[in-house]
């Protein structure tokens, strides 16, 4: 292990992307405090800024360079300062980033977080800069033991790395690797010790849970079924899963454990079977409606979210049409909507039929005008019910009131006496708005009056 630094130091460090990002980023903060550092939010006050990086679309990556051009001035006054950038964009472009950025000084990839410690004492001996992007087939042992203190109820936990799938516009399995599943005593360990220290609701998080255990000598169901029975625990949810893969068990599953959420992120991704066989997806629109129709038949109040890409190489108005009619039909709960964007190295980037940025620009207005209105819809039916809230905390918008969530996922601020975070308890939900709910909480005696 590392020599620590004497003194205390802070690190600044700023997130951009998806949950895994947030999760790399609480594994850094813990690294970290091995290290003798504090987290600090004001750069100016930082030995140490990092920048947590995502490249999933070309928007995302030119964030990071005006983020640390951004840092270029605090650099010049403190040279001592060390600026590094973690995560998907450092894993794609290594050295490069150096090359391109005078003023940064460590660049480490998505398998590499654990080896902080290490990178940061080189640096502080030798002086230098350091890059660390080398892409391992395996979990080292102590890859995934280091995590930022714990604060609040609810926790994120990764299952698994890397993606095998290739959908053929995604950068994820070149920049987070081959899929490999951490073992399932050492995730239960991890749950358990979250739950001892106050964590009610886990999330589990994986690119494509449904394929867990591969390796690891488990399934997702038999991984589900332990977290549930964990005490303390007493909301279990995941993502991204993948609709080739979801399996009846899992979804007969929901069923069963009554701690398991009952709301579904399912990427559909497009409506149009010509274009998913070109996405690589391994389903058609069919298919994915079948399982739809099964989950809705079983749990008619079951949540389902999406992700769609709008504008992929050679997408017809008739196939966009097919997208639009998807959603008309399952109105989901909520849809993640993006425009296609090429990524280096992967399949799509290489088709020549690509669709002018104006078109996908109105595609994707239509589409999130009709989700729009599908979630408003969809938020105002829930007034008069009454759903069973996680309380989280003060309600950041509204003062004086709480804010948790539903088993949908829904937020939902309300106004209530004598509950505290971690509290489980039944909210009259009032009105429905575009992102969130309000509701008021009563003792369960008089609510029941309300019914
Ligand atoms: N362009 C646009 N959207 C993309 N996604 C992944 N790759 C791309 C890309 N190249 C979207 C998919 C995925 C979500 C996380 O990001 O919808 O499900
Ligand atoms: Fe990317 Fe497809 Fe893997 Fe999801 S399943 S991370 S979209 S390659």
């Amino acid at each position: 292990m590392e020599r620590p630094p004497e003194k205390e130091r802070f690190v600044f460090i700023e997130t951009f992307g998806c949950q895994m990002n947030e999760n790399d980023t609480s594994r850094i903060y813990g690294v970290l405090e091995k290290v003798n550092f504090r987290p600090t939010y004001d750069p100016g006050a930082a030995d140490l800024i990092l920048v947590n990086t995502c490249s999933i679309r070309d928007k995302a990556e030119q964030k990071v360079y005006s983020t640390l051009g951004r840092f270029k001035g605090l650099k010049k006054k403190r040279p001592e300062l060390i600026i590094g950038v973690a995560g998907c964009v450092a894993q794609q472009e290594g050295e490069r980033l150096l090359k391109r950025v005078p003023h940064l000084d460590i660049v480490f990839g998505p398998h590499n977080i654990h080896r902080l410690g290490d990178m940061l004492a080189e640096l502080y001996e030798k002086g230098g800069r350091v890059v660390s992007t080398e892409l391992r087939p395996d979990i080292d042992d102590n890859e995934y033991d280091v995590h930022a203190p714990v604060d609040g109820v609810k926790a994120f936990v990764s299952i698994m790395r890397g993606c095998d799938n290739f959908c053929s516009y995604c950068i994820v399995p070149y920049t987070r690797g081959r899929e490999v599943s951490r073992p399932h005593d050492e995730i239960i360990g991890e749950i358990r010790s979250l739950a001892e220290r106050g964590i009610k609701e886990v999330t589990l998080l994986g690119q494509n849970v449904n394929s867990y255990g591969k390796g690891a000598g488990s399934t997702f169901t038999a991984l589900l079924r332990d977290i549930c029975s964990t005490d303390g625990i007493e909301r279990v949810r995941f993502v991204t899963s993948h609709p080739k893969d979801i399996s009846e068990e899992l979804i007969y599953l929901f069923g069963e454990e009554p701690k398991l959420q009952r709301a579904l992120h399912l990427p559909v991704q497009s409506g149009s079977d010509r274009i998913l066989e070109r996405m690589k997806r391994s389903y058609t629109v069919e298919g994915y409606l079948s399982k739809v129709r099964l989950l809705r038949s079983l749990y008619p109040d079951m949540a389902l979210t999406t992700d769609v890409i709008v504008g992929f190489p050679g997408e017809t108005d008739e196939d966009f049409q097919g997208t639009m009619q998807v959603l008309k039909e399952v109105r989901f709960d909520g849809a993640f909507s993006f425009k296609y964007s090429p990524r280096p190295g992967t399949l799509a980037a290489t088709f020549e039929d690509q669709v002018p940025e104006e078109v996908k620009s109105v595609r994707l207005e239509e589409l999130q005008a009709l989700q729009r209105k599908i979630t408003l819809e969809k938020n105002e039916a829930l007034a008069g019910r009454t759903l069973e809230v996680l309380v989280e905390g003060g309600s950041k918008n509204n003062p004086g009131e709480f804010s948790g969530r539903t088993p949908c996922n829904r937020v939902v601020n309300f106004s209530a006496d004598g509950v505290a975070p971690g509290d489980i308890i039944d909210v009259f939900i009032t009105e429905g708005y575009q992102n969130s709910l309000r509701g008021v909480y009563k003792e369960r005696s008089l609510l029941c009056s309300w019914k």
